[in-house]
């Protein structure tokens, strides 16, 4: 083998590890929520400015952004029972979720985000 040729297959290798350590960083799991964004604008803005900080925070309690399977659980209850629990406020959950701004299908819109990630 030419010198040449297995300094190509280790560069290879640790090019792959590197990209393998990045995609399993903790943090870099869509499932943290802690870099998922609303792709509207608008929502984005009333995301960030409220429910991201306890939906993006583990430590919080709350069910994180794009964890499908907490979701499907909190969806299971329907639509009406979410509503109600967002606006008048549920166990560590903040009534409105601290956006007095929000509208009732802002609240729609944004369950329907973190439930689903995107
Ligand atoms: C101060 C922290 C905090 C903020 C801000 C917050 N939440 Fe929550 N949220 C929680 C916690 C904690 C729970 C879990 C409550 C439980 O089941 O113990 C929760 C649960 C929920 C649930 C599920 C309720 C159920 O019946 O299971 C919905 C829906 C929800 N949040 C929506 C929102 C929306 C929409 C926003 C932003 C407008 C928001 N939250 C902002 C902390 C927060």
């Amino acid at each position: 083998m030419r010198p040449w040729k297995s300094s190509v297959k280790i560069a290879t290798a640790a090019l792959s590890l590197f990209v393998w350590t990045l995609s399993t960083w903790p943090g870099a799991d869509a499932q943290d929520g802690d870099d998922v964004m609303p792709s509207d604008p608008y929502l984005a803005e009333l995301y960030a400015d409220t429910c991201m900080a306890c939906h993006a925070n583990p430590d919080s309690g709350a069910p994180m952004t794009g964890d499908v399977v907490e979701w499907e659980a909190r969806l299971a209850q329907g639509e009406d029972v979410l509503l109600d629990h967002v606006i008048d406020g549920f166990k560590g959950m903040p009534p409105l979720g601290s956006c007095s701004d929000c509208s009732e299908q802002d609240f729609i819109d944004l369950i329907d985000f973190m439930a689903t990630g995107g």
